[in-house]
């Protein structure tokens, strides 16, 4: 295959490492620098330039986006999705991935261990949001911090509040989050490639320190995850829409907790930590999965008019309960299920002989009309009412801000 490892530092370990594994297993292979696209936009031929002339013909991409360009990085990943091309990671599982909240808010839909975590903005807010998190000590960060800086643990209440009105009044984002005691000073980084853990470290921090971050002086270790961690950062990649993540966990009484999943981790450290050839792997994923470049399936089944994407529950007592998928009539009714998913698990493109359980929610494709009637009414009303509850102007959602915009305040009514 001919890959292109999208990436704006040629030299670093990760990206001689990967370029190193291509052309070890007779790939083409070459690294282009992200900023150096141009993205053109015509009716029915979306294309890219490098440094100004036609980009020639590429199988598959693996992009290396920093945060520092997210931005345009995931323009020219989404591009290439146009194109037909496959991308490692998708551009909207990096969006996704990119943000602390967002992808906290993405996971904690899924039956997925993350501390507990709350984001406010009105001071009144403050301590009530620290009171619901478990109270002192506390861990505070910055949306936009990285490397351990902007992550602090308050000791008591007073100075968590101090601490995140400063913060408010410099116009920062910060998320208030629960300190996970017992993993004090420790993290799990696990390398997830396609659906699987191809290698996990333990980063460890030296002294009083509480962040594990190799930048504050942690020390990493190899260490065997366990099935739960393991299947924890499979589904956290999947549910991000990555296929090649470091996720980052802690080491909870009750299981792990993601705290970030990572779109572009380095490969260095865990490499060293476990002398495990990462690269390889990730190339070797690449070249399997070449065949299969990303579709966004809600985008093109929904342009059949009539037709979409939606869950159905199967609450207690429901007729479905005991059927088979068969019996349910949902066939019968243009309803295709693509996918049951049953507590924690998921099963792809069940059989029709399955039978049906209370709590089972299944993914279906189908016409609206007939599924309409299906969604269950309480999550409806459920949801009418939080709309109802809220002030006018919660209303107003925003618009896609970069990361860790701090919107000001609406101005007064006589300034408007
Ligand atoms: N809720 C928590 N409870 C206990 N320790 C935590 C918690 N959140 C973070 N930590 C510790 O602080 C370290 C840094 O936190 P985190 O990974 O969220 O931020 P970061 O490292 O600055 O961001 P990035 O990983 O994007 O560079 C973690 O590796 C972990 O050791
Ligand atoms: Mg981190």
């Amino acid at each position: 295959m001919k890959l292109g490892i999208l990436s704006c530092s040629p030299s670093c370990y990760s990206s001689t490492r990967l370029r190193d594994a291509a052309e070890h297993r007779g790939h083409k292979v070459r690294v282009l620098n992200t900023l150096k696209f141009a993205i053109d936009l015509e009716e029915g031929e979306p294309d890219l330039y490098f440094r100004s002339k036609h980009l020639s013909h590429y199988d598959a991409v693996l992009p290396r986006i920093g945060a520092s360009i997210t931005y345009f990085g995931t323009a020219v990943v989404r591009q290439f999705e146009q194109m037909d091309v496959f991308t490692a990671n998708s551009s909207a599982g990096i969006a996704n991935s990119r943000d602390k909240l967002r992808s906290l808010q993405i996971l904690s839909k899924h039956n997925i261990g993350i501390p507990q975590t709350t984001f406010v903005r009105d001071h009144k807010d403050i301590l009530p949001a620290i009171e619901r998190v478990g109270g002192a000590p506390v861990i505070i960060k910055l949306l936009e911090g990285t490397q351990g800086v902007g992550v602090i643990l308050a000791d008591t209440v007073k100075i968590a509040e101090a601490i995140i009105e400063t913060l408010h009044s410099t116009r920062q984002n910060v998320l208030v989050q629960k300190f996970v005691a017992e993993s004090r000073g420790r993290d799990i980084r696990a390398l997830v490639v396609g659906d699987q853990v191809v290698a996990s470290m333990r980063r460890v921090a030296q002294g009083q320190e509480f962040r594990s971050n190799v930048h504050r002086g942690g020390k990493t270790e190899p260490v065997e995850l366990d099935d739960h961690q393991r299947e924890t950062a499979v589904r956290a990649a999947q549910i991000m829409g990555l296929k090649i993540a470091g996720v980052d966990m802690l080491e909870g009484q009750d299981g792990p907790q993601i705290i970030e999943v990572n779109s572009s981790p380095g490969l260095q450290g865990i490499e060293t930590a476990t002398q495990l050839d990462i690269a390889g792997a990730i190339v070797d994923y690449i070249a399997a999965q070449v065949d299969f470049p990303e579709i966004d399936v809600r985008q093109r089944l929904t342009v059949s008019r009539g037709y979409g994407v939606a869950e159905l529950h199967v609450p207690e007592g429901s007729e479905f309960v005991g059927r088979t998928i068969a019996d349910s009539g949902l066939r019968d009714r243009d309803i295709n299920v693509l996918t049951l998913h049953r507590g924690t698990t998921v099963i792809p493109n069940p059989k029709s002989d399955r039978a049906l359980e209370a709590g089972d929610r299944l993914l279906c494709f189908g016409r609206l009309e007939a599924m309409r009637g299906m969604i269950p009414g309480r999550v409806q009303r459920k949801r009418r009412l939080k709309v109802l509850d809220l002030p006018d102007e919660a209303g107003e959602l925003g618009a896609d801000h970069p990361r860790g915009y701090y919107e000001p305040d609406p101005p007064h009514e006589e300034e408007r």
